[in-house]
Parts: structure tokens; C-alpha cells; sequence
């Protein structure tokens, strides 16, 4: 955004929008809820991916990075192996950078798409995954907008250190119907990682929809604190565990999957499917010293003045409502010490000064500082 600004510095509207902002540069943090409210979870880190505009053919630029393995059906009840493959993933923008809905560079649904793919001759079923850069994520505010593939696939937003340190959204599309679906919510246990299986749990709970998650997007998010995980869809409450709540930093990571268990993924599909994210929005606080050292020094004393309020997302990110708020798109000044993510990757935008500027760029950037 910097290298942007010279560019267009001349500009009446920049000093409207410099000012404008100028006193709300959330040092201090990121809250749910107001800090004068009774209760307020506070978190001094961010990481917002809009990858209805994120372009390119690497993810890892975006603070994701492929995981690549296989797991052999082994002699459980599974018809086929798992093979996760980087091919598998692909950033699909929109075509025009200032809209937030209309048709995308590949077609389909824009936003980033892990795939499943229909040939499984080989015995392995092609999935895809990705996890987060950071490994520090310990507490947070986590939104992922979101929509399923539709036949015989697991997919899931999850956090993850290891098999007793998760937190998992879980979704299964044979346990969607014509007009309704589901979300397995898990806090995984010292219990659920020797048995593999968190179904008898305290800590297990399958949420009702009354959507299906394959038809549109919809905004899925936990509040993590450290006595509490909170689950809401399109901003609205629906369960909370306080049991087995993770207490290390991990990972957020995302997966779409299948190996034909008729008790889980069922399928798996005989076609190609898609889930595809529209963003991730996460708030958090770090297990690492250093982040909490830089907060230290932007924040020396909690000033609920310097404190933003993260707005809660209302209806499902769909057509007209698929245009959301990122702090790291309004204005300039509100992700101090924050790695952000703005069209492209940031690679490419440290190198933009030396290339053409092109008109479109110029005015979705424009666009987003003005709202
Ligand atoms: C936000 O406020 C609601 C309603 O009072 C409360 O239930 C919730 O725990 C608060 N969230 C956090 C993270 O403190
Ligand atoms: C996150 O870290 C900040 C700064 O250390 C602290 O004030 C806040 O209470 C922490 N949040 C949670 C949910 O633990
Ligand atoms: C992808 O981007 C990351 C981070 O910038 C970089 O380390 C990596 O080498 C890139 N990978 C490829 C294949 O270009
Ligand atoms: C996974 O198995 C496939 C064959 O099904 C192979 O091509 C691929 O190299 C394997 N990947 C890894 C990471 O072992
Ligand atoms: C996961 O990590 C925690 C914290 O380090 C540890 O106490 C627990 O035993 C680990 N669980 C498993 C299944 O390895
Ligand atoms: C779909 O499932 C829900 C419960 O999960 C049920 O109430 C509803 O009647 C089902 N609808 C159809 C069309 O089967
Ligand atoms: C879960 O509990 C039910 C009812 O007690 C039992 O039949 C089933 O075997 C249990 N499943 C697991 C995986 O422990």
C-alpha cells in the first residue's frame, strides 16, 4: 500500500482518508465485544486473507503453506488412501479486482479452491491441504468464509498443534440433505487421540444447519479463550465447549478430503469438487515472545482508545453481502506491526513502483481505502 501512495498522493480524497483514520490505528489490538463491554476477548495479532482477490500461483505468499503427504488406506474400514497433492490447490480471484462478486479468472466460484478429485483408479483419493506459516496461534477470533464440496468429502477449518490440541469444524456433505446440513464441532483429548475417534465425547457435537453448506458461503468461526470455544455461523452464537481447551500454539489449517468411509467422508466423489474460501480472518495472540514484545512497545499501557473492535459478520458472504470488512483494506494505519496481504502478493507489490501501474489496480486499492 506504501509504494501506492506516492503514486497517488496528489489526489484530494488521500488526506481525507489519512485523517479520517488517524486516530484509530488499533495499537493495542483487536477485541470481540467492546472493551467497556463485561466480557471482551483481546488479541494483539492479525492475519486476513481475501482471497477473493489474492492472486498467483503461490500460496505460501499469502501465509499458507501446501502440505503434501499420503496416508495408505491401512487395514481399517477404508476403501482408499488419502494423497494431498499441491495441484490440488488453486487461487481463483475475480476477474475485476474492484468487484466482489462476478465471474473469476478460472470460472466458478472465486476464492481459493481445494479440490477433490473424481479418479481414485489409483487407490488414493487426491485431496488437498494447507496450513498456516505462523504455528503460534494460541487464543483467537478465527472467521473463514466458506463454501462445501458436494458429494462423498470431509472438509474442515481446524486449528492444530497434535492429535489432543485441536480445535475442528468438520464438514461431512453426506450428512447434508435437500435443504439442510451440518458441522461437527470437535475439541480433541488426551481420550479422542488414543481412540481415534471423538464421537462419544463431552467434547463432540454435531450442529444442525438449516442451510446447505455446498449451496452458498457462509462465515464459520470460533472464539477461543482460554476457558471457553465458542462456535457461531454468520455471526450468530450456535455452541460452546469448555472442556479440553487447547492451551498451546498451533497451526490453522484447512483440508477437503475423502477415503470412502462410509462412517465419515463417505463417497469418495466420481467427479471433481471444490471447496472454495473466500477468506480467512483471524485475530489472535502468539505462543512466541517477539510478538508479544513489538505489542509491548506499540502498546506500553492498554488504551481502550487504541483497541479495535472486530465487526461481527451478519449475513452469509454471498453476492451482495460477499463484500466484508478487513482491517487491512481500510485506510491506511489500522495493522501496525501486522503482515498484510493486499491484491497480489506482497512480493509483487514491493516491486510495484517499477512497473505499470494499471488503472484498475489503482481504483480497487482506491476503493477500499474510501469505504
Ligand atoms: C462477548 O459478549 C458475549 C455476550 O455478553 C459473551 O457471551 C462472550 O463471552 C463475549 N466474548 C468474549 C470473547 O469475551
Ligand atoms: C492476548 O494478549 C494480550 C496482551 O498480552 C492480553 O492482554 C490478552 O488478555 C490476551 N488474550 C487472551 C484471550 O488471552
Ligand atoms: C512461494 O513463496 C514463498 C514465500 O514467499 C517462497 O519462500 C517460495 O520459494 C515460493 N515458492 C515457489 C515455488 O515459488
Ligand atoms: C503419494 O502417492 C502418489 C501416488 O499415489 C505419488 O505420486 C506421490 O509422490 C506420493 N506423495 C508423497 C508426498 O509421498
Ligand atoms: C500434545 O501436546 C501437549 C502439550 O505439549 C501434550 O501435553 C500432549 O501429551 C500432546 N498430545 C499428544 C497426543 O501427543
Ligand atoms: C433434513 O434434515 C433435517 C434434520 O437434520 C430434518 O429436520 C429435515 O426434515 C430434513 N429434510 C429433508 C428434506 O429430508
Ligand atoms: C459410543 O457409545 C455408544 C453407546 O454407548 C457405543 O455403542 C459405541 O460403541 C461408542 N463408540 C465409540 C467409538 O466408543
Amino acid at each position: 500500500m506504501r509504494a501506492f501512495r506516492s503514486a497517488i498522493g496528489s489526489l484530494p480524497w488521500l488526506v481525507l482518508t489519512v485523517s479520517r483514520f488517524a486516530n484509530a490505528d488499533c495499537e493495542c489490538g483487536y477485541s470481540v465485544n467492546k472493551t467497556s463491554d463485561a466480557h471482551f476477548g483481546l488479541f494483539t495479532e492479525l492475519q486476513e486473507n481475501d482471497f477473493l482477490h489474492h492472486k498467483g500461483d503461490n500460496v505460501t505468499k499469502f501465509g499458507w503453506r501446501p502440505q503434501e503427504f499420503n496416508v495408505s488406506k491401512g487395514d481399517s474400514t477404508n476403501p482408499y488412501g488419502k494423497d494431498f497433492e499441491l495441484h490440488n490447490l488453486e487461487l481463483n480471484p475475480l476477474k475485476d479486482a474492484q468487484s466482489w462478486s462476478g465471474e473469476s479468472e478460472n470460472g466458478g466460484d472465486a476464492g481459493l479452491k481445494l479440490w477433490v478429485r473424481g479418479d481414485h483408479s489409483h487407490g488414493y483419493v487426491s485431496s488437498a491441504e494447507l496450513a498456516s506459516v505462523r504455528s503460534d496461534v494460541l487464543y483467537g477470533s478465527v472467521r473463514v468464509g466458506m463454501k462445501l464440496g458436494q458429494t462423498g468429502t470431509c472438509g474442515a477449518f481446524f486449528y492444530f498443534f497434535n492429535n489432543s490440541q485441536e480445535i475442528d469444524m468438520e464438514f461431512l456433505s453426506r450428512e447434508f440433505n435437500n435443504s439442510q446440513g451440518a458441522v461437527n464441532l470437535v475439541l480433541q483429548s488426551p481420550e479422542t487421540a488414543i481412540t481415534h475417534d471423538a464421537v462419544n465425547s463431552s467434547t463432540y457435537h454435531v450442529q444442525h444447519l438449516d442451510f446447505r453448506p455446498d449451496r452458498g458461503f457462509h462465515e464459520y468461526r470460533f472464539d477461543w479463550t482460554p476457558n471457553r470455544v465458542a462456535f457461531f455461523i454468520d455471526g450468530e452464537f450456535v455452541y460452546d465447549m469448555t472442556e479440553n481447551i487447547p492451551s498451546v500454539g498451533g497451526h490453522l489449517q484447512m483440508n477437503h478430503w475423502s477415503n470412502g468411509n462410509p462412517l465419515w467422508s463417505g463417497g469418495p466423489p466420481n467427479e471433481d469438487t471444490p471447496m472454495t474460501i473466500s477468506y480467512v480472518k483471524a485475530y489472535f495472540n502468539s505462543s512466541e515472545t517477539a510478538p508479544h514484545e513489538t505489542y509491548k512497545e506499540r502498546c506500553p499501557t492498554l488504551d481502550p482508545a487504541k483497541v479495535c473492535q472486530i465487526p461481527d459478520q451478519s449475513k452469509a458472504p454471498n453476492g451482495n453481502d460477499a463484500k466484508t470488512y478487513f482491517f487491512s483494506q481500510d485506510g491506511p494505519g489500522k495493522t501496525p506491526g501486522q503482515e498484510t496481504f493486499t491484491l497480489t502478493s506482497k512480493a509483487s507489490n514491493s516491486l510495484a513502483p517499477s512497473l505499470p501501474l494499471s488503472i484498475s489496480v489503482i481504483v480497487a486499492l482506491f476503493g477500499w481505502a474510501l469505504l
